[in-house]
């Protein structure tokens, strides 16, 4: 495990008009490791992937990629870095075919027609690189394929572009048993190929089998980050209901926990 964050977030605040959605949220994403996003809904999960995608602006707070310190004001600049995000809704065109949507706004041309031989073979070299076997003909629409084939090429389409940290929000969420565990295995061969990895899931069993790293959002705050070997399935799911288990998350205050700071938000307590 590498002892070096690709993505170090410190001090995020985002309000949307007088609702503060973030608080002073610390987080860090490892090369060659799982990091699980968790937490309640409304936690607050889905805005700190869209303040890290360049998609919300953030009141405050410190980006560091791979060691610098980095602004991200848009999507451009995200994708720039080589962060790319699977949103839940996957955004694939059911009328086009897979190359298609994997090369879908960011076309491959040769002179003023598009060069479908080189996006074809960049294509199969991404799917067979991830060791995806299921999908029969890459020209095939997708409104053909299963659900955890989309998913496969939705994120096939993020890992196309040198991507170094690839975010998931709740990929697995509408796929059944046997798609879920494929989609579970891809999501581990993205970080053992190096990328930092970070996935958005509401599922215990998903976020023990895949992750290397759990970071609990609780209300806005980050209450925890530990390593998954070093806490249990009760303990998660109290950081996600309570914001505190034991000696983790949200300070004791002995009273209802209004007003509680959380213990473990500087960076020194990402563990
Ligand atoms: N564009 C927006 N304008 C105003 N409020 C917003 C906006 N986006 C999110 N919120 C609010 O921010 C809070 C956090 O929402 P967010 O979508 O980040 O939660 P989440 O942790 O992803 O939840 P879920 O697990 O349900 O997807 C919610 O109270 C939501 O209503
Ligand atoms: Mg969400």
């Amino acid at each position: 495990m590498s002892a070096t964050p690709l993505l170090e977030l410190r001090g995020i605040d985002k309000s949307f008009g007088p609702v503060q959605v973030l608080r002073d949220v610390a987080f860090a994403a490892y090369p060659g490791e799982v990091t699980a996003l968790v937490g309640d809904n409304g936690a607050g999960k889905s805005t700190l992937v869209k303040c890290i995608s360049g998609i919300h602006p953030t009141d405050a707070g410190e980006f560091h990629f791979d060691g610098r310190p980095v602004s991200i004001n848009s999507p451009r600049d995200a994708a720039a870095l080589g962060i790319e995000v699977v949103y839940q809704d996957l955004a694939l065109c059911d009328n086009l075919d897979i190359v298609q949507n994997m090369f879908l706004g960011r076309e491959k041309r040769s002179g003023i027609v598009l060069d479908e031989p080189t996006m074809e073979q960049m294509a199969a070299e991404t799917l067979a690189g991830l060791s995806v076997r299921t999908v029969k003909s890459l020209r095939q629409h997708v409104s053909s394929l299963s659900g955890g084939q989309r998913q496969t090429v939705a994120i096939a389409k993020a890992v196309l572009w040198n991507s170094k940290l690839v975010i998931l929000d709740e990929p697995t969420a509408a796929l059944g048993v046997a798609q879920t565990a494929q989609v579970l295995e891809l999501v581990r061969r993205l970080a053992d190929n190096g990328l930092a990895v970070v996935l958005i899931s509401h599922n215990m069993n998903d976020v023990f089998a895949v992750s290397d790293r759990i970071a609990a959002l609780y209300l806005g705050q980050m209450v925890a980050q530990v390593k998954t070997s070093d806490i249990t399935h009760s303990q998660v799911v109290e950081l996600i209901t309570a914001g505190r288990s034991g000696n983790l998350g949200l300070a004791d205050t002995g009273s209802n926990g209004t007003g509680a700071a959380p213990a473990d938000t500087t960076p020194g307590a990402v563990r």
